[in-house]
């Protein structure tokens, strides 16, 4: 049901503003001519708003979805905390929804080099952190892995593990959601999709859905370089510790350094579609698959018809502001103006 005042009210009202059922379609934002290189080849490029959300992030709806399916299997009798293994946005959704669903606890497995920002969003939330120093080779049945110990705490018999690298109810959200709204937004007319890699499942769920409508789309999946850095991506060796088959739902694969991500992300931004350093990852993973296909003259056999465009989305996980002074940290100051009067300021860094 969509509610097209967008008002939530009555007790459960909070649980029906988390409930991506209850709202209209998340923007699909189109790139002016100005951020978008192919224009002139007929290129379209829009960007999917998951930023939107009553959250910020992609990840409440995979969170919803994970939480409410327990709950209508009777699953979460008598549970008391959730555990996760996870270092910011699908913890934090887990932990509002969940408290929708009457679990107060949760509890998280984060990573010793976190960032103290991150953390501190954890605690924010009432949520408890646990760190975890990760095996270097990364791999999920590993007992010293974040990912093993949060399983197994979830076998206690007062706590639950959603489990976001191998718990179908992910990847089936964005099936349900994320990609419907896709499809009717571009009216069947969407050729190629992009994201970036985390737990694979937004990449699994979009896929599946958008080629069960249309076999010759083609799905981009953007990760980080080797060394590079991107939160809430994974590089091809931390892809190791998701456990779903992803590779057969992705056409093409777009390795994507972190400078090029936040100086994106930063574009999209100031020209006001805000969104974070994910965003501009999975922009720059598009860029580099039509430079590609514009070499080898293929621009043209993606098109269903000669004369149409071909329409590309791109999915935007989150907002910038959770990483403000990482874009400080990534770009130089060539990117930022001058502070006028800078001696002045009363409070310097
Ligand atoms: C902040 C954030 N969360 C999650 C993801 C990935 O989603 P998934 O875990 O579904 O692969 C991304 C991917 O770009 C992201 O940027």
């Amino acid at each position: 049901m969509q509610n097209k005042m967008n008002v939530f009210d009555g007790p459960d009202a909070i649980r029906d503003f988390l409930n991506p059922d209850k709202h209209p379609n998340l923007p699909l934002v189109e790139l002016p001519a100005k951020l978008n290189p192919f224009a002139a080849d007929n290129v379209r490029i829009f960007a999917k708003l998951m930023s939107m959300l009553p959250l910020g992030n992609v990840k409440s709806v995979p969170a919803f979805n994970m939480i409410r399916e327990k709950y209508r299997q009777g699953n979460l009798e008598g549970v008391e905390r959730i555990v996760e293994n996870s270092s910011g946005n699908t913890v934090s959704s887990m932990a509002l929804v969940g408290r929708q669903f009457g679990i107060d606890q949760t509890q998280s497995y984060v990573p010793a080099e976190i960032s103290w920002n991150k953390l501190l969003m954890l605690l924010f939330y009432g949520i408890e952190p646990i760190v975890n120093v990760e095996p270097t080779d990364p791999d999920e049945t590993d007992p010293q892995s974040g990912v093993y110990k949060a399983k197994k705490d979830g076998e206690e018999k007062e706590a639950i593990n959603p489990g976001q690298y191998h718990n179908e109810d992910n990847p089936k959200s964005h099936e349900k959601w994320t990609a419907q709204q896709i499809w009717q937004q571009t009216d069947g007319k969407i050729d190629i999709f992009c994201t970036g890699l985390g737990t694979t499942g937004t990449v699994i769920g979009n896929s599946s859905f958008l080629k069960s409508k249309n076999k010759s789309l083609q799905v981009v999946g953007a990760m980080r370089a080797p060394d590079q850095y991107v939160p809430g991506v994974r590089t091809e060796k931390l892809l190791k510790l998701v456990g779903f088959d992803w590779q057969k739902y992705v056409d093409s694969i777009e390795r994507v350094e972190t400078t090029v991500s936040y100086q994106l992300s930063m574009e999209l931004s100031r020209q006001g579609i805000v969104v974070g350093p994910s965003s501009g990852l999975a922009l720059a993973g598009l860029f580099q698959y039509l430079t590609g296909l514009k070499q080898s003259n293929e621009i043209e056999k993606l098109r269903d018809n000669q004369s149409d465009d071909l329409v590309c989305v791109f999915l935007c996980p989150d907002g910038p502001l959770p990483y403000l002074d990482e874009y400080f940290k990534y770009l130089d100051s060539s990117h930022f103006p001058a502070i006028q009067n800078e001696e002045s300021m009363l409070n310097k860094p």
